[in-house]
């Protein structure tokens, strides 16, 4: 048996430098103030506004959020049609704000399933705020972990790599945020325990949070308690205990 390699280990910090959010629980939030589920969508903007503001506080230099999967496509037409008028609302009027405030802005996912204008707020957008470095913020929009891997694996094939030169390292970086550091933090609110698809791969290292308080519910000071919690762990990346603390 061949002798592994020993493997560089990541390391950790007190603020995480990537944070991932699955943004669940808007239909619920609305439902139970018997309003249609499109309000709770707005809403959902709402606070999704604040968590930007205080991630950029905060020295976070990454957020990443789930806003629509290659899945959500199965919803109702006219709920799907409300999230595209409500996307789109949102390109318009929130991207000045984010320049200003020295925001990166990207957006990840099959960009060809969404309509013209949509795609062409998303490139002017993305030209506009390219230059900024305080924070990245990530919008995940039609955008599935298993694509994102086809995805990359066809660049390579696409590049005439050959098997014996793909590995880890050379997959990772046909993949959509290759440029960024993985995710030190995920967190889901709504209740639910599951990954549903959000980045696969690049959550392989990452300490999950999740949280029953609803997507409109969360503030900056529910993002806090989730910092906090993060705070706690001990991120190994298979290390024993006593390897981690005599290395700090
Ligand atoms: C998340 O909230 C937003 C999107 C998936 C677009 P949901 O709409 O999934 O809310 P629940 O889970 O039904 O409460
Ligand atoms: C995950 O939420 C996707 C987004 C928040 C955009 P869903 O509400 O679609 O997830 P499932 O279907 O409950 O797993
Ligand atoms: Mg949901």
């Amino acid at each position: 048996m061949s002798t592994r390699k020993k493997q560089a280990t990541p390391a950790g910090t007190d603020v995480p430098r990537h944070i991932a959010i699955i943004m669940d629980g808007n239909g619920r939030w609305a439902k139970r103030r018997l309003m249609p589920r499109v309000a709770g969508h707005r809403k959902g903007v709402e606070a999704l506004r604040g968590v930007i503001r205080a991630c950029a506080e905060r020295g976070v230099s990454h957020l990443t959020v789930f806003a629509f999967s290659s899945e959500n496509w199965r919803r109702p037409q006219e709920e799907v049609t409300l999230l595209m008028e409500l996307f789109m609302r949102a390109l318009e009027n929130e991207v000045a704000r984010l320049h200003e405030n020295g925001i990166r802005f990207r957006v990840i996912g099959d960009l060809s399933g969404f309509s013209e204008r949509i795609q062409t707020l998303i490139r002017d957008a993305e030209a506009l705020t390219r230059g900024n470095t305080r924070l990245t913020f990530t919008v995940a929009a039609n955008y599935g972990g298993r694509w994102d891997i086809v995805q990359a694996m066809k660049k390579l094939m696409a590049a005439g790599v050959s098997p014996d030169e793909v590995d880890e390292a050379a997959l990772a970086q046909k993949l959509s945020i290759a440029d960024m550091p993985e995710p030190d933090l995920f967190i889901r609110t709504g209740g639910e325990q599951r990954i549903s698809n959000f980045l696969l791969w690049q959550l392989a290292y990452t300490e999950l949070y999740f949280t029953d308080a609803l997507w409109p519910d969360f503030d900056p000071a529910a993002l806090d308690e989730a910092i906090a919690s993060y705070r706690t762990r001990e991120r190994r990346f298979g290390r024993t205990s006593e390897q981690v603390r005599s290395a700090s």
